[in-house]
């Protein structure tokens, strides 16, 4: 166990798919897990390689490395059995996986190219039914193992740059909750954390991030959760603490989801005089 845990992973095996940088709230998960004595593989897509970064953290955490594209079956069926091979049954997986190929390349929702708006539906929700299912398909997922997805909750509401992404992550949740009621028969549970706007690669490709930003920052009583917090509340959903949590969206986002309007909102959109 690294510094200043608490033990709450001690003897847990993993799984950890979307570290790409420091910045990423996989990479963040990685350390807290790491920090609370569990072992996990780290998994990216092929194209992360050059960038060199991924390989430093699996050294600093002993993990051994996967790469594999999370569209591809091939990729992720021999990921699995590599994880088996290494660690042993998992016991977490967590999939911090996303890209919208239209907001990316500035396409509006008015005018999806078809072809990148299925792509991105394939990369950042079905890649989590294809993760599940090669992780049963290869037997590398115990009983009693937990699934976390990460979400938004653009999956429930409109934010008009959001886009497409609100689609994916509709129905990645959607995926959450028909895998779970599969999986409890095996006591495996399955869950989405639907987290406040972070500063990360993906966050920061979309248009208008900044000001989405800054309204989080406004609207929700203890601010915009950042990775870090976010990834100690994934740990405990890694825990036997959670066992009997499945097939939910969980709000990580300082209250946001929960607010209408604050008196500093009002008072900022009120004229002068009245
Ligand atoms: N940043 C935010 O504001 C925010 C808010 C809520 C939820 N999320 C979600 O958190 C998750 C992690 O994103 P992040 O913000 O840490 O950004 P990030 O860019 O650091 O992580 C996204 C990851 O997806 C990986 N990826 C893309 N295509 C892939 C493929 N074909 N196969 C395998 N991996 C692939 C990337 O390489 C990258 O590691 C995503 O699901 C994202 O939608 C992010």
């Amino acid at each position: 166990m690294g510094n200043g845990g608490h033990g709450l992973l001690a003897g847990k095996k993993g799984i950890i798919f979307g570290a790409l940088n420091e910045q990423s709230i996989a990479w963040a998960i990685a350390e807290a897990a790491y920090r609370e004595g569990a072992r996990f593989a780290l998994s990216n897509a092929p194209v992360a390689r050059r960038l060199g970064a991924l390989q430093q953290l699996a050294e600093k955490t002993g993990s051994p490395l996967f790469w594999a594209d999370a569209t591809k079956d091939e990729d992720l069926s021999a990921a699995f059995s590599d994880a088996k091979e290494a660690l042993g049954t998992l016991d977490f997986i967590v999939h911090a996986i996303g890209m919208g190929v239209n907001v990316r390349k500035r396409r509006p929702y008015e005018k999806l190219n078809y072809g990148w708006y299925a792509k991105t539906i394939d990369i950042s929700a079905i890649s989590l039914h294809r993760i599940v299912h090669h992780a049963l398909n290869t037997d590398a997922l115990a009983d009693g193992a937990s699934v976390v997805a990460l979400s938004y909750i653009g999956a429930q509401r409109s934010f008009s740059r959001y886009q497409e992404m609100g689609d994916a992550k509709a129905l990645l949740e959607s995926i959450v909750r028909t895998w779970g009621a599969r999986l409890g028969k095996r006591k495996i549970r399955i869950n989405a954390i639907s987290q406040s706007p972070t500063r990360t690669t993906a966050g920061q490709g979309i248009t208008g991030f900044d000001s989405m930003f800054e309204y989080g920052e406004r609207l929700s009583p203890l601010g915009n959760a950042d990775a870090a917090s976010c990834a100690d509340y994934t740990v405990t959903l890694l825990s036997d603490l959670t066992r009997m949590v499945t097939m939910q969206t969980l709000y990580h986002d300082g209250g946001f989801s929960s607010m209408g309007i604050t008196d500093e909102l009002v008072a900022a959109l009120t004229p002068a005089g009245l």
